[in-house]
């Protein structure tokens, strides 16, 4: 069976793009008591972006903080709080800012329609109600997290994503000038996600034309952002970013994002410099990739940081490899079927050792 898939419906590229939000947003404004909430990162408070969202009548600002990645009770608390506040349901839902403020505003706008927690519905297609009109607006490129159909979040048992159909943004906006000014790190860890990203589909079992040809592009546009510092590498990191998300969408990503999924349940890493910190011990799976990323990374001159893993319990790094070895279909891409000889619990647990 191949699988149906949707796409973004609306997307708008281009520099100075975020000058027509105004306008996009028009046609969803039919009642003047029905607030437009605007998700932003609050590193942004106070800042010129923060100034030029286009506000009326009701609508709110709603800072969020991502020093740590979104759990479901942070979900839950943020919904509690627009249902509190508003006697309706909000017109929009709009994520500004990267891969974890784009993830909890596509998470509010699917739990403002749907009852329960936001635990309630990780894993694939447990979302029965369409979620409120939501668009994003990348400050950060890399993570996919604009294009894909799922919203990561750490819960009480597991981290993993709500997984629908309804997840995917109705509306994006990229607009490559909003990247300017990014802290380096960040920006290294969030373009190697999507280098990463390319990296996993494109040598996984479950290639096929279509993963093939997003991934080929994005990962020929990472080299030219994060190697060749193309004049600009900004709206190339974004195009990127945004091809890599639509490889991984019919194929699959593999080992890193399973083995950096435990890393980050247990310690709370965030999801691009997980994917750096694992990546670099993966040379046996990913030989190429990993010696291209160390490349880029002695380009920048970024250092990892090294031996998270040192003080852990076993019984910590046992959940860690738990959680990663959970994700069966990411190593079903990476490893194919019969995965399980190759990749024991006693070879990640030696490879979270190393870490
Ligand atoms: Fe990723």
């Amino acid at each position: 069976m191949y699988r149906n898939f949707k796409i973004v419906p609306n997307i708008i590229f281009g520099r100075g793009c975020f000058n027509q939000l105004d306008g996009i947003l028009q046609e969803r404004r039919t009642d003047p008591d029905t607030p437009i909430i605007f998700v932003l990162d609050d590193v942004f408070k106070g800042k010129t972006l923060e100034g030029r969202i286009p506000l009326r009548g009701k609508d709110m600002i709603l800072h969020v903080n991502v020093d740590d990645e979104p759990k479901t009770s942070y979900i839950d608390e943020l919904v509690t709080l627009l249902k509190e506040t508003y006697p309706v349901t909000p017109a929009g839902i709009i994520g500004i800012g990267g891969g974890s403020t784009m993830d909890i505003a596509k998470a509010v706008s699917l739990m403002l329609t749907n009852p329960g927690s936001a635990a309630d519905y990780q894993g694939w297609d447990l979302i029965h109600n369409p979620a409120v009109y939501h668009a994003a607006i990348p400050t950060l490129s890399g993570t996919g997290a604009e294009i894909s159909r799922t919203t990561v979040l750490t819960g009480p048992e597991k981290k993993l994503g709500i997984n629908s159909d309804y997840t995917l943004y109705d509306q994006i906006m990229l607009d490559p000038e909003l990247l300017a000014g990014v802290p380096k790190d960040q920006w290294f860890y969030s373009g190697m996600d999507c280098y990463i990203h390319d990296v996993e589909s494109l040598t996984g079992t479950f290639l096929n034309e279509f993963s093939r040809a997003y991934g080929e592009k994005s990962i020929e546009l990472c080299r030219q952002v994060f190697l060749e510092d193309h004049p600009e590498r900004d709206d190339k990191l974004m195009m990127a970013s945004y091809f890599g998300g639509m490889s991984i969408a019919y194929s699959q990503v593999g080992a890193c994002h399973a083995l950096s999924y435990g890393l980050s349940f247990v310690l709370g890493t965030h999801h691009g410099i997980g994917c750096c910190i694992t990546f670099d011990y993966l040379e046996e799976i990913y030989p190429q990739g990993v010696a291209e990323f160390r490349r880029m990374m002695d380009k920048h001159g970024i250092t990892l940081p090294r031996n998270l893993t040192a003080n852990l319990s076993a019984e910590e790094l046992d959940t860690m490899a738990t959680v990663a070895l959970g994700l069966t279909p990411l190593w079903e891409n990476c490893l194919g079927k019969g995965w399980e000889e190759q990749m024991t619990r006693e070879r990640v647990l030696e490879l979270y050792r190393r870490m």
